[in-house]
């Protein structure tokens, strides 16, 4: 019996949780489309799959730029797994929050996802199978005094999860979220350098995650052993505190 590889768009694959995604599901047989800005990152991270016996190739796109989000989407093809994973942070206060930053954080978080799917999705259903993986944050769910806009990104990002099992879920395509507490990556090092630690001690493993720890959450979501699991949010996030009764 000959089994068809399945395909894979990754998107934020150049570093952090992406990174890691990307590698955990090219070791897992699946041949991906890895998605950043940097093309020298972008082309590195092909080499180290491809050298482990991997398939992937490379594609660039902002993703602030609509016209870009739904070029990457036309390059990557009739995919059987879609990873949302791209996402920035601006971690101010509302007061402190310009519209630039809330639009740019919206562009990226949660107008690419859509777009994308929009884009994927409707070919996945007709095809009667797919699987979409959106990484959202557990400032979706626990507000913060800042990271307002951030979190609000993330929370359309959660409602759209539900939204798109509801449209898709008859025709075969499932979507999921992963919603991460700290990881260590290149996005919180670049915000917190040596102190990227402290951010561990808010959670009850007492310790910071790793972008693997999150990355084996979606190879488990994409794979036939989740087959039942369906627009719902995968908390991974070392355990909240304020989950506990006092
Ligand atoms: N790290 C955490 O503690 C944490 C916690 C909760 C949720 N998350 C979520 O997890 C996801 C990954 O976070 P991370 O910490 O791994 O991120 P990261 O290290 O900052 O990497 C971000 C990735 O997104 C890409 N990216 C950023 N802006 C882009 C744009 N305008 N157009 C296209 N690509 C863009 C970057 O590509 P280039 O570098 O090539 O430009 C990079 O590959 C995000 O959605 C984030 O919100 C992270």
């Amino acid at each position: 019996m000959t089994t068809t590889q399945r395909t894979a768009l990754v998107t934020g694959a150049t570093a952090g949780i992406g990174r890691a995604v990307a590698r955990h599901l090219a070791a897992s047989g699946v041949a991906l489309v890895v998605h950043g800005r940097d093309p020298e990152r972008g082309a590195q991270l092909v080499k180290e799959i491809t050298e482990e016996g991997g398939t992937a190739r490379f594609v660039t796109a902002d993703l602030t730029d609509p016209a870009e989000v739904l070029a990457l989407a036309e390059e990557a093809g009739a995919v059987d797994i879609l990873v949302n994973n791209a996402g920035i942070y601006a971690f101010t206060g509302t007061a402190e929050t310009t519209a630039e930053s809330f639009d740019r954080q919206f562009a990226v978080n949660t107008r690419a996802p859509f777009l994308l799917v929009g884009a994927l999705a409707p070919g996945m259903a007709e095809r009667g199978h797919g699987t979409i993986v959106n990484i959202t944050s557990t400032a979706a769910t626990s507000p913060a005094p800042i990271g307002s806009a951030y979190g609000a990104s993330k929370a359309a990002v959660e409602l759209l999860t539900r939204s798109w099992a509801t449209e898709f879920g008859a025709r075969g395509v499932r979507v999921n979220g992963v919603s991460p507490g700290p990881v260590r990556t290149a996005g919180t090092t670049a915000m917190l350098g040596d102190n990227v630690e402290v951010l561990g001690r808010a959670t009850l493993r007492d310790r910071i995650g790793e972008p693997d720890e999150i990355a084996r959450v979606v190879r488990f979501l994409v794979d036939a052993d989740s087959s039942y699991i369906n627009g719902t949010v995968i908390l991974a996030n070392g355990g909240e505190p304020s989950a506990l009764p006092a």
